[in-house]
């Protein structure tokens, strides 16, 4: 019943844009609970802050929480990252920076999709500063084929190669975010782009 519902609603949106589906809805579903059981054992007793990075990680991170038995707060940042014709500088800008302190909390970053690792890695070294007493990151998906910045992810749960992705929060050009699954984009297709998306992602 929830099966068919998560393909009738993705189907709607469903054009030449998207490709085959990489991960169905049911699928993420699953993965996620299981890193919420983990994250729920191994941050017992802390003082646990989750960091959303917007905007692709909001709708990993509201159904992440949901499995996290524990009583977290979630705080919001927002950075701006390439877009497709920008090369990685590794230079980002902080848009939007959190709320609260987080000096000797426990911080999990959590972000959609990891790629060259440049945003993230800023990031980390931007909240140290800040002296939580942890920071661990939390993956939806981990594409290390074009990983400059190295780093530990915690939590991860898919591993892609060279595909752009889309749905469930990751966007092409702000659309796609609400699809329950996530799909290949279809690059045959997207030919206005797909000098600029061969060139960002070697694909
Ligand atoms: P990086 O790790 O600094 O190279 O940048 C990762 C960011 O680029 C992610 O947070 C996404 O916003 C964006 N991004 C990278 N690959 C994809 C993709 O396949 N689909 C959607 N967004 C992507
Ligand atoms: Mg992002």
């Amino acid at each position: 019943m929830i099966e068919d519902t998560v393909r009738d609603k993705d189907n709607i949106n469903s054009n030449e844009i998207l490709g085959r589906i990489l991960f169905p809805g049911r699928e993420i579903q699953k993965k996620v609970k299981e890193l919420g059981n983990k994250i729920t054992v191994d941050y017992k007793n802390r003082e646990l802050v989750v960091i959303c990075i917007l905007r692709g990680a909001v709708i990993f991170l509201t159904d992440l929480i949901r499995h996290i038995e524990l009583p977290l707060s979630i705080d919001f940042m927002s950075i701006s990252s390439y877009g497709f014709n920008m090369p990685d500088t590794g230079v980002v800008k902080i848009t939007k920076d959190l709320d609260e302190n987080i000096e000797g909390k426990h911080v999990l970053i959590v972000e959609d999709i990891i790629d060259t690792g440049l945003t993230i890695s800023y990031l980390i070294r931007n909240l140290k500063a800040r002296e939580p007493a942890s920071i661990e990151i939390c993956a939806l998906i981990d594409r290390a084929v074009r990983r400059i910045a190295i780093f530990k992810i915690k939590y991860c749960a898919f591993k892609i190669e060279e595909k752009y992705v889309v749905g469930y929060g990751l966007d092409y050009k702000q659309k796609y975010r609400n699809l329950e699954s996530i799909y290949e984009l279809r690059t045959d297709t997207v030919k206005k782009d797909i000098e600029s998306l061969k060139s960002a992602l070697n694909i």
